[in-house]
């Protein structure tokens, strides 16, 4: 057995945030934005409204019906979030109750902006391993209640938005129209090059202190140029990786969808890579950069669009926090 998507659906909050709206809460321009990320706006929950699993739940039953299938034909939900609704247990848990799938497996995993390829990964592992036949992948993240929207926060905060993708992955015995490969990597050896240090376990006390604020503790750290020098060397890695193993060059991918980092990001691993503007697929400037969501949002949207049609060779490519960094090589 194979795997294959049969389903994809996302949702984004309808509260668009503007670059033009954010220079209200710090200093910033609409222009260095745009110049330096790509991103001319994002979508932001809104409280009350919206939770990272209900964004989630709303993407899944769009993939779900897309598949031609109901709720109750998923058999594993594997779920991918930085920014769950509680410390533990994950957000997967709550989307499983609100799709009313009790007793199905779920794992929980995070991986930061790689995190719906590493998903995707384990999808397709278990439906190899004949274990599953169909399982939701999904990616969902709320980053703007992490973000600082001061002037001293402005670096990160302007590049972070809201959402979730998700997948319907089936199993298949066709050989040619499946995922053809998955290929994941890490390196420790940069975690705190961007990191979220609180709330951690290894501390002297229980809860959060002030001492833990102050010192910046629940503030997004990013050293950027560190971010940008790996990740362009990755992102080529990753994707070269792919290609190599199913015997295929840059020139047969129909659609590269890279994790939406920053336009630059993207711009530059095109080039390394020969590729066509058509055949990289960008919406970061609508939807910021939405860490494991931009990946499925972004695929689920090209799909939409008519830019992923049967037979297109389709390759997913990420990089984020941890380092990681990940690729996976589709024949739709
Ligand atoms: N608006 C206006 N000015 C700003 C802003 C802002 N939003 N943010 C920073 N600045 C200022 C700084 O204060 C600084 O001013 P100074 O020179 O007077 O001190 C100047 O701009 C440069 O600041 P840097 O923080 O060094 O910003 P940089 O030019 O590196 O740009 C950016 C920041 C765009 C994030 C850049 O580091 C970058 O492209 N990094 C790549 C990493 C990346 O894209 N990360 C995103 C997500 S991570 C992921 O998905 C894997």
């Amino acid at each position: 057995m194979y795997s294959k998507i049969t389903g994809l659906g996302y949702y984004v909050p309808d509260n668009v945030v503007t670059n033009h709206d954010l220079t209200q809460l710090m200093e910033t321009s609409d222009e260095w934005i745009r110049e330096r990320t790509g991103i001319g706006e994002r979508r932001f929950f809104t409280y009350g409204k919206e939770t990272n699993a209900s964004m989630a739940t709303a993407a899944s039953r769009q993939a779900i019906e897309r598949a031609g299938l109901q709720p109750s034909d998923i058999e594993m939900i594997v779920y991918a979030t930085i920014t769950p609704d509680y410390f533990f247990p994950g957000s997967g848990f709550l989307m499983q109750r609100e799709l009313d799938l009790i007793g199905i497996p779920v794992i929980d995993i995070r991986e930061q902006c790689s995190g719906f390829v590493y998903a995707l990964s384990i999808a397709d592992q278990y439906i190899k391993s004949g274990a599953y036949k169909t399982i939701l992948v999904v990616g969902a993240e709320i980053q703007s209640t992490w973000t600082d929207k001061s002037t001293k926060g402005r670096n990160v905060a302007v590049i972070f938005g809201d959402g979730a993708g998700a997948a319907v992955v089936q199993a298949t015995p066709d050989p040619t129209h499946r995922v053809l490969s998955t290929h994941l990597h890490a390196d420790g050896r940069f975690a705190e090059d961007l990191y979220i240090k609180e709330p951690g376990s290894s501390r002297p006390t229980r809860a959060a202190t002030h001492e833990m604020i102050d010192e910046g503790g629940f503030d997004v750290v990013m050293n950027g140029n560190a971010v940008f020098k790996h990740a362009v060397v990755r992102f080529a890695e990753a994707i070269n990786e792919a290609l190599q193993a199913n015997g295929c060059q840059s020139s047969d991918i129909s659609l590269l969808v890279p994790h939406q980092a920053n336009i630059r990001i993207s711009e530059f691993v095109r080039q390394q890579m020969g590729l066509r503007e058509d055949q990289v697929y960008n919406n970061i400037h609508k939807f910021g950069n939405t860490t494991a969501a931009s990946i499925p949002i972004a695929l689920c949207e090209a799909w939409e669009e008519g830019r992923v049609k049967e037979g297109d060779l389709v390759c997913l490519a990420a990089f984020g926090s941890g380092f990681t960094w990940a690729s996976a090589l589709i024949r739709w």
